[in-house]
């Protein structure tokens, strides 16, 4: 992208998540800033790559099983990030093109870009909320009518709970969110964590701090469970993303990467 005719609320002097996470996964769309520090992280923790491809993998895998095994079709997906390949409503509705997508984010760029993710399959629908995650009174009250919650929703919060700095305050979002759907509903959660090694991780994050936005926090297993406190964990529970559930062919190309992944069912 070029500083030239920048959307609304774009800026182009500080590193945004959602542009430095699409350069670490191979995109185009985001400016030098961003590659400066993405570049300066990958030098201090160079796993970081790998992180970033492991949990659209995870995503991909998700959202796969939960549409072809269990008959999700509603998905409601926070933190949606810059277009790439196989968004939620991309892999769901090679499924089930009647799947329904809501996706959420606050970030500039990915608003200005959000109508490359609203090319649903005409039984389908895909619709696009400029919201912020720490306001999930503001997200329910728009995801109608793209999404009946009356009947089971898949909540998608990857990678975005760790610009939730508060703890006590995450866990309040998850709860709403997931008072807000009927039972048969899903949390499909991942999370940066420092128990999974990722040498540098924490040294990253504190530059990261220091030099982009939003601000990051890891969190440990014990946090992250409490996330998911009342769901029932679907196999294996939470394991690096790259190993929920992976690919048979896979082999053990599936290393570990500091970042958990986990899908707990509302009973
Ligand atoms: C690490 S990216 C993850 C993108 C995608 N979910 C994935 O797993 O590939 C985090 C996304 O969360 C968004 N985000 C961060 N804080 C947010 C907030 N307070 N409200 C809404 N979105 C937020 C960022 O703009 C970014 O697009």
């Amino acid at each position: 992208m070029t500083d030239q005719d920048l959307p609304e609320g774009v800026r182009s002097d500080v590193a945004q998540n959602a542009r430095v996470w699409n350069y670490w996964l191979g995109g185009t769309d985001n400016y030098p800033v961003d590659r400066t520090v993405g570049d300066q992280i990958t030098s201090m923790y160079p796993s970081i790559g790998e992180v970033a491809r492991a949990d659209r993998a995870f995503l991909g895998r998700a959202v796969t099983h939960l549409t072809r095994d269990l008959g999700v079709r509603q998905f409601l997906d926070l933190g949606t990030g810059l277009p790439t390949a196989d968004h939620t409503h991309q892999v769901a509705q090679r499924i089930a093109p009647e799947s329904r997508v809501v996706y959420v984010d606050n970030d500039p760029t990915v608003l200005a870009l959000a109508r490359v993710l609203l090319t649903s399959t005409p039984e389908g629908a895909t619709t696009y909320l400029d919201a912020d995650v720490h306001q999930p009174e503001q997200i329910l009250a728009g995801v109608e009518p793209t999404l009946d919650l009356g009947k089971p929703v898949a909540v998608m919060m990857l990678g975005i709970l760790n610009f939730v700095m508060d703890t006590v305050e995450a866990h309040s979002i998850v709860g709403r969110m997931m008072d807000a759907v009927p039972s048969g509903s899903y949390l499909v959660l991942t999370h940066p964590t420092l128990e999974l090694g990722g040498g540098g991780n924490a040294e990253a994050m504190r530059f990261w701090n220091e030099h982009a936005s939003p601000r990051i926090v890891a969190r440990g297993r014990a946090k992250i469970l409490a996330l998911l406190s009342g769901l029932e964990l679907l196999p294996p529970g939470l394991v690096s993303c790259s190993r929920w559930r992976p690919e048979p062919t896979a082999e053990d190309g599936v290393g570990e990467v500091a970042q958990f992944g986990v899908v707990g069912r509302k009973p």
